[in-house]
């Protein structure tokens, strides 16, 4: 199968390394672990010991398979919202964060994620939970589709492309999607005219940005004092969450941002790795001794920095509400929503990614049912 033999070239992987060396004496989470790239990275830097989560179980799986004689690594199919069921408060020296689809992922044409592969609209990086693109490409009216193109996909051509893309409903194939996204662009494009409605869709249909204020939020709550995290973002949006919450934390005397500015690949890298293009890393590092829970944090807004062209109301129902305003109507009736949008939006509290029970996969691959864990039992 391909997908075995797939090769992710780790980004920004020195940098990482570099920014984690004060961590390797304790455990570190790679929290988006892929194919191993950064956690074999790290590893050979002098990792103790590691955790490897991934939300997709055949990457988590594969991982398991090529880590089965390095005993300083668990791996985990979890999502790095879920961080602190699998880690106590302060039981992590080092987080990282690689934001993202992998090549694995890109390669592999059933998952969906692809314009240049024909496979189902599906785009989830765990596709045994939730519900595949497909539902927001044939169920999301026009106007809301309009608007996740230009939010999550900064698509200037949102409304042109939404249009086609409604009036050649129902669409079941990346290629066909693909094609009729392309019809809505004249002449040629320097890029895929698909690039940005797959990135949207993809970030919808992961709920990406609101699994990574869970997930930051997470990261921090797990780091001991004088531990870091290290996050790579590869879109804007999410770069300026990143930022903006570095900095929120910053300000309210949790610690520091170790990164004055984002740390950019070299020309080397992205001529030979041509996804690390757009990839900022930004670390942070825990002051020891602080509050963990300080009632002044301030409440992270999108504020001037908006997306041009939002409008609160027409945001798709899984966004937080606190980028929705109000609770005004959507227009979207939410019997609509796929199933997987966040229960808060359902009526429950229950963050999305919680999934009860940890699902362990031992050196062996197997899946078992676990408690939370602590540091010192990997
Ligand atoms: C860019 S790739 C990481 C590649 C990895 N750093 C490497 O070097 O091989 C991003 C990975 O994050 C995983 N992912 C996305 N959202 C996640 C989440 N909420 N929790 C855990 N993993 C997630 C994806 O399935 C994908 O495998």
């Amino acid at each position: 199968m391909r997908a075995a033999t797939a090769h992710h070239q780790p980004v920004l992987a020195a940098a990482v390394v570099e920014l984690l060396r004060p961590c390797l004496d304790g455990l570190i989470v790679d929290g988006t672990a892929g194919l191993g790239g950064h956690t074999t990275a790290l590893l050979t830097a002098g990792a103790q010991r590691m955790l490897a989560l991934d939300l997709d179980p055949e990457a988590a799986r594969l991982l398991s398979e090529r880590m089965r004689a390095e005993a300083r690594v668990r791996v985990l199919h979890a999502s790095f919202a879920d961080l602190g069921a699998h880690v106590p408060a302060g039981g992590a020296a080092g987080v990282v964060l690689d934001l993202g689809v992998s090549s694995l992922q890109l390669d592999t044409a059933a998952r969906g994620f692809s314009f240049r592969l024909d496979g189902p609209i599906d785009m989830r990086f765990d596709p045994t939970s939730g519900a595949p693109a497909a539902q927001i490409v044939n169920r999301m009216p026009e106007p809301e589709l309009a608007a996740l193109l230009r939010t999550l996909g900064e698509e200037r051509r949102a409304r042109a492309v939404a249009r086609r893309i409604a009036a050649a409903r129902p669409l079941h194939s990346t290629a066909a999607l693909a094609r009729v996204v392309a019809g809505a662009f004249a002449g040629r494009q320097r890029r895929h005219p698909a690039t940005r409605t797959f990135q949207a869709l993809r970030m919808a249909a992961n709920a990406e940005l609101e699994t990574l204020r869970q997930g930051l939020d997470a990261a921090r709550l797990a780091l001991r004092g004088g531990g870091r995290l290290a996050a790579i973002a590869f879109h804007s949006l999410e770069d300026r969450e990143v930022k903006q919450t570095f900095n929120a934390w910053a300000g309210a005397g949790l610690g520091r941002v170790v990164t004055r500015r984002p740390i950019r690949p070299e020309r080397a890298e992205t001529q030979s790795n041509p996804r690390a293009r757009s990839a900022r890393l930004r670390g942070f590092e825990v002051d020891s001794g602080v509050d963990p829970h300080p009632n002044h944090l301030p409440r992270r807004e999108w504020g001037p920095e908006e997306p041009s062209g939002w409008d609160a109301s027409h945001a798709p129902d899984h966004l937080p509400r606190r980028e929705r305003g109000p609770e005004e109507p959507t227009g979207w009736d939410a019997s609509h929503a796929p199933d997987h949008l966040p229960r808060r939006e359902r009526g429950s509290q229950e963050p999305r990614g919680s999934r009860g029970p940890s699902e362990l996969r031992g050196s062996n691959g197997s899946r078992e049912s676990r408690g939370p864990r602590g540091p010192g039992e990997s």
